[in-house]
């Protein structure tokens, strides 16, 4: 599947957003494995860079008990900015510095920094991602390098591979708060226990969001087409492809979302 130029891997995703949403939806087929995926160099040079939209990498989150009202601006994607906002929801954020490790195209920052009013930096290993972010939310810090131990609160929104490297987790200071929402599969998440307990760190909390991210999807994939009348039905179509796989990986079983906050 790697070797597929990119012209045949957008005839593939044509070919099955043209005539399966019904059947992914209802989970009647089976997908191969998505070739394309939000953290991808290539979708994001191809279909975010130059366009006049700012998705987010995450999925999204169909439940909301923050007490914030979205601005209109923020409306967009209001499932993933949604997603980002529960993060810190019920976790004190003062005198806090907050890190989004995995940061990706930036808007998560943007959004608790305006949301929140709190400090909050970005990293990512990507630096198209953080250059993009620096120039697209100017108002943040986002970087390729930090020293972590300057932080107190470590937000993994879909990017808890990361805590997986021993390098990484044995620099985080001892008393820092992680605060992670990622899928996963039952393996991912008996390893991701397990390190926990290794490390004897205290989960203080640990939640199935899978519902309200798979109805999050449903609801964006739904209203795509009337959210984004001004972008490229190419642009649109790819990633709604992205959106449904990720979507019948859930229906399917094969990976659940859960959300964890854990003290080191
Ligand atoms: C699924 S995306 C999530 C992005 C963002 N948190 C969001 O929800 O919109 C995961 C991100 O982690 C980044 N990443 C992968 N490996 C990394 C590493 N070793 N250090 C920092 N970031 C990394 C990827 O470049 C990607 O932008």
């Amino acid at each position: 599947m790697n070797e597929l130029t990119l012209e045949q891997k957008e005839k593939l995703f044509a070919d099955i957003t043209a005539t399966a949403d019904t059947a992914i939806r209802e989970s009647k087929i089976q997908l191969s494995d998505p070739m394309l995926n939000l953290s991808d160099m290539e979708f994001f040079n191809k279909y975010v860079k130059d366009v006049r939209w700012h998705p987010l990498q995450n999925h999204g989150l169909e439940e909301f008990h923050t007490p914030f009202h979205l601005e209109t601006a923020d409306q967009d994607f209001p499932g993933q900015v949604n997603a980002y906002l529960d993060l810190l929801h019920e976790i004190p954020t003062t005198p806090a510095k907050i890190l989004d490790v995995g940061c990706g195209w930036g808007r998560g920052v943007d959004i608790l920094r305006k949301y929140y009013k709190v400090d909050v930096h970005g990293i990512d290993i990507q630096q198209p991602f953080i250059d993009y972010a620096n120039k697209t939310y100017p108002g943040n810090k986002y970087f390729t390098d930090v020293d972590i131990t300057d932080y107190n609160v470590l937000l993994f929104m879909d990017s808890m591979h990361l805590m997986f490297s021993h390098k990484f987790i044995n620099s985080i200071a001892q008393g820092t708060l992680l605060v992670v929402s990622d899928f996963f599969t039952p393996d991912t998440l008996e390893e991701f226990k397990n390190m926990i307990q290794i490390e004897r760190f205290e989960c203080v909390l640990e939640k199935d969001q899978t519902d309200a991210v798979m109805k999050a999807i449903v609801r964006d994939i739904d209203t795509l087409k009337a959210r984004f009348k001004h972008i490229d039905k190419h642009i649109v179509n790819a990633y709604k492809h992205i959106q449904l796989n990720t979507l019948h990986q859930f229906k399917i079983g094969h990976t659940k979302q859960y959300k964890f906050v854990i003290k080191t």
